[in-house]
C-alpha cells in the first residue's frame, strides 16, 4: 500500500468511526493549507457535512480574542487539526482547530512606525504553509519561517530596503520550493517588485521588478531581460518618482506550468501626466504577469488598464479554473479588478477570452476584444476640472476575496458601486516627496461643482454579493446590502456561500440561487473571507471578524455611530456551544465646535489634510480609520497632542511633527472643524427621504 492509499484508508476509517456512511463521501482533503485553499485559490471547499438542508443549525463552536481594533484580513489555514492565523501587526498564532486552545504565538514586534507606511492599517492577508514550516510576511518587510509545531523561528530575511516606503500586507505563496512575496507602497512613490526565497534557507532565489528603473542601470535581477520592452511604454524620467505597480495582494500558482501569476497595482504618482508625461501604457502597471516560479523569468503579461491613472489597482486575487467555453475545455484565469471589468484569460498564453462590466463603469464603455483594451471615456482622463467616476478608488471589488465553485460554475464577488470626484493638480504644481501620498489631486478648486458631485457620490453608493457567470459573462443573481463594504466569500460543495456582511453579521446563502439560509450577528464586519476545514469527521467554518473600517459615506450617523467589537477569530460547527460576550455599547457623536474657522486656514488645511491625512482618514474627511468629523470635544482639545505629540502612537496614529509645523496642524484642525460643521446638519448623513 503506498502512502496515498494508506492516507485514503485512514481517512475512510475516520469517516466510519464517526458513524457517517463513507460510501457517499469521496475522500477529500480535510485541510485548508493555502490562503485560497488550492494553489489556484478558488476558495472552494469540497466539504459538505454542513449543507443547505442542515446549516440552519450552525452554531459558534469557539472563538479567540485577537486584542486589536485594527483590521484582520487573513484566511486562517488548517493543517492536520491545527489552525494557524495571523492578526494585525503580523502576529501569528496556532490553535487546536477543534477547541481554540492556543499552541503557540509568534509576535514579530513590528515597529509601530510602520503603520504610517501601510496605507490601510497594519494588516496581513495570510500565512503560507510548506515543508513543516509556517511563513509570516511581517509588515516591516521581514519574511519569517517558523517551525509549525513550536512556532520557533527557523530563518528570517529582510525583503526590502527600509529606506523605501514599502510594507508587506499580502500573504506569502509557496511554489517550487520558493516562498514568493510582494509588497505595498504604490501610493507613496515606491517601485514595486516580487521576490522569492528558498523555503529551506530563506536565501533569495530571484527578484522581479514590476516597473522599469533607469534604463542606464540594469538591476541585475530576473526582470532585467524584459525591462527594456517595458521601458518603451514609459516617457520622461519616470524612475525618479518610483512608478509603483506594487503587488500588495493577489498571486496564484499553477503547479503544472511552474508559473506564478502576479496581479499588479496602480501607478505612482497616480496622474500619468506626472508619472510618464506624454502617456504610454506603462508596463506592467495593472496587469497579470506570468513568471516562472523556479527562476523568476518572464513568460507573458496581460495589461488590464493601460496607462492607469485612477488608482485602479489590479492587485486583488485572481482565480484559476478549468471551464468549458464554446464546447472547449479551457485553462483560465478569472479576475475582477478594481476597474469594474470581469476578465477571463487563457492562462497558458495570457490571451483575453472575454470581458464584461460586472459593475457600472463610467470611465470606460467596454473592453475591445480585438485589442484587449478598455475603451476609455475621453472625459475620464484626469485634468484640473473634477469629474465623477465609477468605480472610485475603492474599486468595484477590492482585496476582499471572491470565490469560485466548480459545481455551480459561478464566481461570488463582494461587489460595490462607489463614485469618486477626481481631478489632478495643474502641470508643474506636483512636487514628488518619497513616502508622501502621490495621488497628485487638485484640491478645493471648483468648490460648487465638487459639492454637487460629492452629494451625488454619497447618495449613490451600493454594495452587494454578486454571483457572476464567467462563461456567459453575466450576473446570475445578487444579494443586496444597505452599504458597500461587506467581506470576502467562501463557497462549499454543500451548496453554501458564506460572507461577512456590513450589517455586522456572518451570512450563508444557497450557492445556486442566493436564498438566505442562516445569519448570525457577530459584533463586527468580517471583512476577510471565511474558510472551512474538517477534523475527526467534523466540519467547521471559520472567519476573522476584524474590521479595518471602510470609506462608506453614510454608515455612521451622528445619532448612531458605527461601533464594532475588538477583532475575533470565530469558528462554527453544527453542534457548537460557545457564546460571544455582550456587544460593546454604542456611543453618540458630539457636535463640532461652533466657532467659524478663517477661510484661508480652511483652504490651506484642506491641501495639507489631503497630502498627509486623507490616506487613512478618507478623502474629504469622510470615513477612514477614524472619521475626523466626529471628534469628541476632548479629542478636539487634544488635537496637537495627537497630531504632533504622538499620544495615540500605540493605536497607529504616529506623530506628524516631522511633516507639519504647529501652524500647519492648526490649519488642518480648522479644515476638519469646517468639514464637521458643513456636515452637521440634521439631515446630512442620512439617506435622502423622498
Ligand atoms: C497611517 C494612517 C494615518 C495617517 C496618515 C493619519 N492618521 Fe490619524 N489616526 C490613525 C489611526 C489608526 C487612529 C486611531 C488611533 C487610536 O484610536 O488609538 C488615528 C486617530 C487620529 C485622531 C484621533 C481620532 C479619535 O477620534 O480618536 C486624530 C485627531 C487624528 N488621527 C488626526 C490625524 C491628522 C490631522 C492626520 C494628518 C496630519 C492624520 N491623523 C494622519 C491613522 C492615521
Amino acid at each position: 500500500m503506498n502512502i496515498q492509499q494508506l492516507g485514503r484508508t485512514v481517512f475512510l476509517l475516520a469517516l466510519l468511526g464517526s458513524g457517517i456512511a463513507a460510501a457517499a463521501d469521496a475522500p477529500v482533503d480535510p485541510n485548508w493549507t493555502g490562503i485560497g485553499r488550492d494553489p489556484g485559490e478558488q476558495r472552494f471547499s469540497p466539504l459538505k457535512r454542513i449543507h443547505d438542508k442542515n446549516v440552519k443549525g450552525l452554531k459558534l463552536a469557539w472563538h479567540a480574542d485577537l486584542h486589536t481594533f485594527r483590521g484582520v484580513e487573513a484566511n486562517p489555514i488548517v493543517v492536520d487539526g491545527v489552525l494557524y492565523n495571523v492578526s494585525a501587526w503580523s502576529i501569528a498564532t496556532a490553535y487546536d482547530a477543534t477547541n481554540g486552545k492556543v499552541l503557540w504565538t509568534y509576535d514579530p514586534k513590528v515597529p509601530v512606525e510602520w503603520s504610517r507606511i501601510a496605507c490601510c492599517g497594519p494588516v496581513s492577508r495570510g500565512l503560507a504553509y510548506g515543508d513543516g514550516k509556517i511563513v509570516v510576511g511581517a509588515l516591516d518587510g521581514r519574511l519569517v519561517a517558523l517551525d509549525a509545531k513550536t512556532g520557533k523561528e527557523i530563518w528570517s530575511t529582510q525583503t526590502f530596503d527600509k529606506g523605501q516606503p514599502l510594507a508587506i500586507t499580502g500573504a506569502p505563496r509557496i511554489a517550487n520550493g520558493n516562498v514568493i512575496i510582494g509588497n505595498a507602497g504604490g501610493d507613496l512613490g515606491a517601485r514595486g517588485y516580487v521576490s522569492a526565497y528558498d523555503l529551506k534557507t530563506g536565501k533569495q532565489a530571484w527578484k522581479f521588478y514590476i516597473v522599469p528603473g533607469d534604463p542606464a542601470k540594469p538591476d541585475g535581477v530576473a526582470s532585467d531581460p524584459v525591462m527594456p520592452m517595458a521601458a518603451k511604454t514609459w516617457k520622461g524620467e519616470w524612475w525618479k518618482t518610483g512608478g509603483g505597480g506594487n503587488a500588495w495582494d493577489g498571486m496564484v500558482v499553477d503547479p503544472a506550468q511552474h508559473l506564478v501569476f502576479i496581479a499588479t497595482g496602480n501607478g505612482s504618482p497616480h496622474p500619468i501626466a506626472f508619472r510618464s508625461p506624454g502617456g504610454g501604457d506603462n508596463l506592467f502597471l495593472c496587469s497579470i504577469v506570468a513568471i516562472d516560479a523556479r527562476t523568476g523569468e518572464y513568460r507573458w503579461h496581460f495589461q488590464e488598464v493601460p496607462g492607469e491613472e485612477w488608482d485602479y489597482d489590479c492587485a486583488n486575487g485572481p482565480i484559476l479554473a478549468d471551464i468549458e467555453l464554446d464546447g472547449q475545455k479551457r485553462q483560465v484565469l478569472l479576475h475582477s479588478p478594481k476597474d469594474g471589468f470581469f476578465r477571463v484569460l487563457d492562462r497558458t498564453n495570457g490571451k483575453l477570452l472575454s470581458a464584461a462590466g460586472y459593475v457600472p463603469t463610467t470611465w470606460a464603455s467596454h473592453v475591445d476584444m480585438a485589442s484587449g483594451r478598455p475603451v476609455v471615456n475621453p472625459e475620464a482622463h484626469l485634468k484640473e476640472m473634477p469629474v465623477l467616476l465609477t468605480p472610485g478608488f475603492g474599486g468595484g471589488h477590492n482585496w476582499n476575496p471572491m470565490s469560485y465553485s466548480p459545481i455551480t460554475g459561478l464566481a461570488y464577488i463582494p461587489a460595490q458601486e462607489q463614485y469618486e470626484v477626481i481631478s489632478r493638480k495643474a502641470d508643474g504644481e506636483f512636487k514628488f516627496v518619497l513616502g508622501q501620498s502621490t495621488n497628485g489631486q487638485a484640491i478645493g478648486n471648483y468648490p460648487e461643482l465638487r459639492k454637487e458631485l460629492n452629494a451625488y457620490a454619497q447618495n449613490n453608493e451600493k454594495g452587494y454579493l454578486l454571483a457572476w457567470d464567467p462563461v456567459k459573462q453575466k450576473e446570475a443573481f445578487r444579494v443586496t446590502y444597505p452599504f458597500p463594504g461587506s467581506g470576502g466569500t467562501l463557497v462549499t460543495a454543500g451548496n453554501l456561500v458564506v460572507q461577512g456582511t456590513i450589517n455586522k453579521t456572518l451570512a450563508i446563502y444557497r450557492a445556486d440561487n442566493g436564498q438566505k439560509l442562516w445569519e448570525m450577528p457577530v459584533q463586527s464586519v468580517p471583512a476577510a473571507a471565511p474558510m472551512s476545514y474538517e477534523v475527526k469527521g467534523k466540519q467547521y467554518i471559520a472567519v476573522n471578524a476584524g474590521w479595518n473600517s471602510a470609506i462608506v459615506a453614510k454608515l455612521s450617523t451622528p445619532e448612531k455611530p458605527f461601533s464594532f467589537a475588538e477583532a475575533r477569530l470565530l469558528v462554527f460547527s453544527l453542534d457548537g456551544k460557545d457564546k460571544l460576550p455582550p456587544a460593546p455599547a454604542s456611543s453618540s457623536i458630539e457636535p463640532p465646535p461652533s466657532e467659524q474657522q478663517p477661510i484661508e486656514a480652511v483652504k490651506a488645511g484642506q491641501v495639507l489634510y489631503t497630502e498627509h491625512c486623507a490616506i487613512c482618514h478618507g478623502q474629504n474627511a469622510v470615513g477612514g480609520v477614524k472619521d475626523l468629523r466626529y471628534l469628541s470635544e476632548d479629542k478636539h482639545g487634544q488635537f496637537f497632542n495627537i497630531v504632533l505629540g504622538g499620544i495615540l502612537k500605540k493605536g497607529g496614529m504616529q506623530s506628524f511633527a516631522d511633516k507639519v509645523t504647529k501652524d500647519q496642524a492648526a490649519q488642518i484642525h480648522s479644515y476638519v472643524i469646517n468639514r464637521a460643521q458643513e456636515d452637521w446638519q440634521p439631515d446630512f448623513m442620512k439617506p435622502k427621504r423622498k
